[in-house]
């Protein structure tokens, strides 16, 4: 791995990873192809390990000249591909870019990998990121995910992730291009959007604004701390057979109200003014057609790749609470340059369009 382009890179996870890359890979040069919209910014991607070996180039992955220029111009050999529409309460009020980046997206990119590489695929690899969602939901004593569970995505988001997984698994078997592809659940730790469950409670309870758990709060998901799945997709870069899945996950069946109950514990120690931060919690109208449960299965990635998470929840969460706490000032760029506001207002009202 010496050129790698990264998609997405600019947001949550992609720019945890673009750290972690240029942290253990002396050699790896990044460029970091990213459209930054609302959940992208450069403010991710401040103080990184080594500016030298990052390019940045702000762009859409559905620019298929863009995509094929890159390819050639910067000699890549690895693509890892995380950009994406991924927060499914958008994808209920609007799912039409989930369509267009995830799906259209990936297709292009593949297309590009697939015709800037023709003939010589030796060395190269397409790492696509997924997520455990495309599984569908879980009834409480179900065995979790593994690798062969049959998908049955249920929001627009899952649906779109899921036709990128087959579309990526279809250029492995018709082409040969060398795809791996990875299956997540829930991540969380720094640079994480705050409109997503975590890092929206955390924000919200600082200013003791009201904590929006949707129904009864009983639903259960697989949290994973951000850094190892970063860590387990560098594995698979290196280590993993192309043609395969890997599922990753935190080994954790925590629900809803639990985590949002650790988080208010949490502040109640280290920003004990507006204790108990637990009265603000609020149950609010459903997500419709909301997956009552995730886990996976990470038996695989353990056997074959040696792969295991290194935080527990309790310091995962520890370490994203401690990280919000000591970074206002990222905290107030992404405030202020995103649509931030408007989705927050958006969040409360959309309950009365959900329910329609
Ligand atoms: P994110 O929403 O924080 O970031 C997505 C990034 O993609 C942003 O920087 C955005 O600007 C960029 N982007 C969006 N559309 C683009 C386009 N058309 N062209 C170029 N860039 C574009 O998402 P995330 O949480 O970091 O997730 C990254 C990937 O991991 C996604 O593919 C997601 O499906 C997958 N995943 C996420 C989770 C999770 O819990 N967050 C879990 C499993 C898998
Ligand atoms: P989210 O972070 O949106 O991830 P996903 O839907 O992809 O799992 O939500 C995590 C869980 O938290 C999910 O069950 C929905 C729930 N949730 C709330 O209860 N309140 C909120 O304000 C948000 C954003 C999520």
């Amino acid at each position: 791995m010496k050129n790698v382009l990264v998609t997405g890179g600019a947001g949550f996870i992609g720019a945890n990873f673009v750290r972690y890359l240029l942290r253990v890979d002396p050699q790896a040069r990044i460029v970091n192809l990213d459209a930054l919209t609302y959940a992208g910014s450069l403010e991710n991607l401040r103080g990184l390990p080594d500016e030298s070996r990052h390019t940045f180039v702000q762009g859409d992955i559905c620019d298929a000249p863009l995509v094929e220029r890159l390819l050639v111009e910067h000699d890549i050999d690895t693509i890892v591909h995380f950009a994406a529409e991924s927060h499914v309460d958008r994808s209920i009020l609007g799912p039409a870019p989930f369509i267009q980046t995830n799906v259209v997206g990936a297709f292009t990119l593949l297309e590009a990998a697939r015709l800037a590489w023709k003939g010589k695929f030796e060395g190269r690899r397409f790492h696509h990121v997924s997520t455990d969602e495309v599984f569908g939901s879980l009834t409480p004593d179900a065995p979790p995910f593994n690798e062969s569970t049959p998908y049955a995505p249920r929001s627009p988001y899952s649906a779109s992730k899921a036709a990128s997984d087959h579309l990526a698994r279809a250029y492995f078997h018709t082409y040969g291009l060398p795809v791996t592809l990875t299956n997540c659940s829930n991540n969380y730790g720094p640079y994480q959007f705050p409109e997503k469950l975590i890092p929206l409670m955390i924000l919200n309870a600082l200013e003791s604004k009201p904590l929006p758990v949707y129904g009864d709060g009983q639903q259960i998901r697989d949290w994973l701390y951000v850094e190892d799945h970063c860590e387990a997709i560098d594995l698979v870069l290196r280590g993993g057979r192309p043609g395969e899945t890997y599922n990753i996950g935190g080994g954790n069946q925590p629900c809803n109200l639990e985590i949002v109950r650790q988080i208010c514990t949490l502040l109640d120690e280290l920003r004990p003014e507006g204790s108990p931060h637990a009265r603000l919690i609020t149950h609010v109208p459903d997500r419709p057609g909301h997956d009552r449960r995730y886990a996976m299965d990470t038996h695989k990635i353990e056997a074959e790749l040696g792969w295991r998470p290194r935080h527990n929840l309790t310091s995962g969460l520890r370490a994203t609470v401690e990280w919000y706490l000591s970074h206002p000032e990222w905290v107030k760029a992404i405030r202020a340059q995103n649509d931030y506001q408007i989705w927050l207002e958006k969040n409360y009202t959309k309950r009365e369009e959900f329910s329609e």
